[in-house]
């Protein structure tokens, strides 16, 4: 017989065996005459709960239960058990959670060797240019651990499907590795640390975007609040649209287009790397998002009403207007080429495509893309060593050993 040391639940039956009692007979309710009572909920407030709000993956382990089949699963307000990734219902989170594991890569293998030459000779960028580079360092360093928190904090708990949160988790890490990057060539350019990790609290600009964002984890990072009725759900749908679509499919833009035109122009190309390897992940979690979105429309068809499409259109056009004043603030002249003017278009642009990409109607007829490079760079291949300075060997196992 195969036993789990620590698991209580086995040594408990285990012994309910030894004594004669028949294994098959231990229930909860026994586990907790053996072990005195925890803070743990009666199985009837349990079972309540994820009738009303569906389950969490904390629930009970209950032995013996109905397997799970694909029917059973839902993007939101599940009621079969989440701890079991099979049978994947939706192929396409897996598939993309496959895809994020084989584009892995770690800032360290970027050379900054250039850009720290650049920084530090006082000829070898303009003010404008330093201040693209400050601005963005700041804006991303802090966006990132905001973005990692709504989803551990606030998202997690509400997406009720195995493969989906697999994908999470793995979005979760990687939006640590983008911090690790902007904190990585902070370091290396040997930067004002605090002036950097402070420009949330103390640049406007800056500040406004990552306030704006804040509401929105609040609001479903909230212990209190729970989906399973119409209005909680399309609180729910409602806020993936503000981080997914808004947060990392706007407000990221101008700040990948600004640092990706000095790599371009063989200016800072190490950060440019590394921000060319963050956009790669960044399409990915918008494209993942796109698809929960969708999904949870089609299933709940009775959200998607004219009153929540309006506020959501509001939502967009406001965030193209914080966005326009990001521009204007970190390119207050033309550089590289470019003007706030451009950028006002661009983000027009993308957010015309994001509203088609959720079946909202687009918002600026007419608006065009400035910069069609940015697609091309978004379909970066791994195998592409673009500035040719990444180590390719990872050292997985070197640390092991047995
Ligand atoms: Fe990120
Ligand atoms: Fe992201």
């Amino acid at each position: 017989m195969l036993l789990n040391w620590n698991d209580p639940l086995t040594s408990i039956r285990q012994k309910k065996t030894e004594q004669g009692s028949p294994a098959v007979d231990v229930d909860r309710f026994s586990i907790m005459a053996d072990n005195p009572p925890s803070p743990a909920p009666a199985l009837g407030d349990a079972a309540r709960d994820a009738m009303q709000h569906g389950v969490t993956g904390l629930e009970v382990v209950e032995f013996g239960a109905a397997r799970i089949s694909v029917d059973d699963k839902q993007m939101i307000n599940c009621r079969a058990d989440l701890n079991q990734l099979v049978p994947f219902k939706y192929k396409w989170a897996w598939q993309k959670y496959l895809d994020a594991c084989a584009n892995h890569w770690m800032p360290q293998e970027i050379n900054m060797n250039a850009d720290i030459a650049l920084w530090k000779n006082p000829e070898g960028l303009t003010e404008d240019e330093r201040t693209i580079i400050k601005r963005n360092l700041g804006f991303f360093a802090s966006a990132d651990s905001l973005v990692a928190n709504n989803l551990v904090l606030a998202v997690y708990r509400h997406i009720t499907n195995p493969e989906c949160r697999q994908y999470l988790l793995r979005q979760a890490f990687e939006e640590a590795l983008h911090t690790h990057a902007y904190q990585y060539c902070v370091e290396s350019l040997g930067l004002d640390e605090a002036e950097v990790f402070n420009m949330y609290r103390e640049v406007p600009s800056i500040h406004d975007k990552a306030a704006w964002a804040m509401r929105f984890t609040q609001s479903l990072g909230d212990p209190t609040f729970s989906t399973g009725t119409p209005a909680a759900d399309q609180r729910l749908l409602r806020d993936l649209i503000a981080f997914y679509i808004v947060f990392e499919g706007i407000f990221f833009y101008v700040g990948f287009v600004q640092v990706l035109s000095m790599g371009r122009r063989n200016k800072m190309t190490g950060c440019a790397e590394q921000f060319q390897y963050i956009l790669r992940d960044e399409s990915m979690h918008m494209n993942f998002g796109i698809d929960v979105i969708n999904q949870i429309k089609i299933e709940n068809q009775h959200l998607w009403t004219a009153d929540l499409r309006q506020e959501i259109i509001g939502i967009i056009r406001n965030a193209v207007e914080l966005e326009t004043r990001y521009a204007y603030d970190s390119m207050p002249r033309g550089v590289l080429g470019l003007n706030a003017r451009m950028f006002e278009e661009y983000l027009q642009f993308i957010a015309n495509r994001r509203c088609a990409q959720i079946g909202l109607a687009e918002q600026f007829p007419g608006a065009t893309n400035p910069f069609p490079w940015m697609s091309e760079i978004m379909d970066l291949k791994k195998e592409k060593n673009f500035f040719e300075t990444r180590v390719t060997e990872y050292q997985t196992g070197g640390s092991l050993s047995w």
